[in-house]
């Protein structure tokens, strides 16, 4: 298909200092190799088979679009997951009946609260970030759509509230689980979720193409390194099955065995 290629999002935040380091960012939106369609709130907008695809399948909710316009204002808006990307995660978290699920790196939760919106009411998503600056963006948004009741925020390194969630006795009870934070950690995100989720439940994990640098890894790109590593290793791993779609940055789904 000839799509019209376009780069997007590359960024860390730091465990320790909440820092966010986004220059990646806009080097590689400069420099890398264009191996991936947009985001539609990026480079999308010149992309006329992306636009298609929206106008043909995007129902968003009002609150979310709201949510959207808010975090456009940001300069960091390119961490935000894209509105298709994360309906498509929500209609597959429905699907499977979702009823607790995990996001590992909120922003300002455009997507957490799409999934709110997809949970029963008695639903919960553990909503794990670093940055009260960014979530705070998002609560009145998550408290307009009702349903704050159904998010459960926890400021501090996604990796404590993951270890906190094992150590309370929730181990195999997560449906869906969204791996979106820090990339150097994605393989510890991933073990811990794997023990969280029940069987026939999906991981998913965000950025799994790299804006196309997954291709040619350079030894002191660590976030790069870590992504190509953990693609590599659940291409071997007997545990799950996998499927690695090209939406956006790439995204792969884990399914539980
Ligand atoms: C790509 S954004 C998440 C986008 C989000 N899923 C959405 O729907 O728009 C990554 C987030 O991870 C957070 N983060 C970075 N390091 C983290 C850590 N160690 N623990 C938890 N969150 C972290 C950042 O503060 C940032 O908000
Ligand atoms: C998508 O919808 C917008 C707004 O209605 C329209 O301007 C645009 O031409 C449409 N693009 C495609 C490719 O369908
Ligand atoms: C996993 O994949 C294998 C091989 O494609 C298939 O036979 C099996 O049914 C799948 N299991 C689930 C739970 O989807």
């Amino acid at each position: 298909m000839p799509f019209r290629i376009v780069t997007k999002e590359a960024l860390v935040g730091s465990v320790t200092l909440s820092v966010i380091f986004v220059a990646g960012y806009f080097i590689g939106k400069k420099k890398s190799s264009r191996m991936s369609i947009s985001k539609s709130h990026c480079e999308g907008k010149n992309n006329p088979l992306l636009q298609y695809v929206l106008n043909h399948s995007m129902r968003e909710h009002p609150v979310l679009k709201k949510l959207k316009m808010r975090t456009m204002e940001d300069s960091w808006n390119g961490m935000m997951v894209s509105s298709e990307e994360s309906q498509f995660l929500t209609n597959l978290a429905k699907l499977i009946k979702t009823k607790k699920a995990i996001e590992i790196g909120v922003y300002t939760g455009y997507n957490t609260l799409n999934m709110a919106l997809a949970l029963p009411d008695d639903g919960v998503v553990v909503a794990c970030d670093v940055s009260e600056e960014y979530t705070n963006i998002g609560k009145p948004f998550w408290k307009e759509a009702g349903v704050e009741n159904k998010i459960d925020l926890r400021i501090q390194p996604a990796l404590k509230t993951l270890d906190d969630l094992l150590s309370s006795g929730q181990a195999e009870t997560f449906d869906f689980i969204f791996i979106d934070a820090d990339k150097v950690n994605y393989d510890n995100y991933y073990e811990k979720s794997l023990q969280l989720l029940r069987k026939g439940g999906v991981i998913a994990i965000d950025n799994v193409l790299w804006g196309g640098k997954v291709l040619n890894p350079s030894p002191d790109d660590a976030d790069t390194v870590a992504i190509d590593k953990l693609n590599k290793k659940l291409y071997r791993d007997a545990r799950v099955n996998l499927s690695m779609l090209t939406v956006g940055d790439g995204v792969t789904l884990a399914i539980k065995l």
